[in-house]
């Protein structure tokens, strides 16, 4: 990822979270499990937890891309716990697109042609290090 692009995932990431969470994962959540109904059973009953989750989440991916070098043992140990929840590779695609729509969603105006490149970049290059495990 370029020095803009970091700039750019971290600003609108800043922006996103002015908007209440249990929002964002709502529709993130929504549009996963409407898109990929296969996907429900992977994730609790209970879904009032999973906006914390998806911060953390999104949070995790914005934290290491300065440093993504640091944190290869993380992400590894990351990507072990998620293959103990079920997720295959197949599943990274679907995941990026329903966060990329709701990034797109959440951030109405303030999301452009670069802010979307930067996002699909940075996804990428998280879930790939995942997949490599
Ligand atoms: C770059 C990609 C991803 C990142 C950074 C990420 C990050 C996280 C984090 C931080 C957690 C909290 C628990 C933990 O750390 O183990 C989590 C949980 C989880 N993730 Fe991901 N994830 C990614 C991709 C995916 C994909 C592709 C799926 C497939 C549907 C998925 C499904 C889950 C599930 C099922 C849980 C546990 C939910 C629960 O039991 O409460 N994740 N993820």
């Amino acid at each position: 990822m370029t020095t803009s692009q970091i700039n750019l995932v971290k600003k609108s990431w800043r922006l996103l979270r002015l908007l209440p969470p249990e929002l964002v994962a709502d529709t993130f959540y929504s549009k996963l499990f409407l898109d990929h109904p296969e996907l429900r059973r992977m994730f609790p009953k209970q879904m009032d937890e999973q906006y914390k989750k998806l911060v953390d989440m999104l949070s995790a991916l914005v934290a290491r891309l300065d440093n993504l070098e640091g944190f290869q043992q993380e992400i590894a140990d990351m990507a072990k716990r998620h293959i103990g929840y079920g997720v295959q590779l197949k599943h990274y695609a679907m995941v990026g697109d329903a966060l990329l729509w709701t990034l797109e969603k959440g951030l109405g105006s303030d999301w452009d042609k670069e802010t979307s490149e930067a996002w699909f970049v940075c996804y990428t290059t998280i879930a790939e290090r995942m997949m490599e495990v």
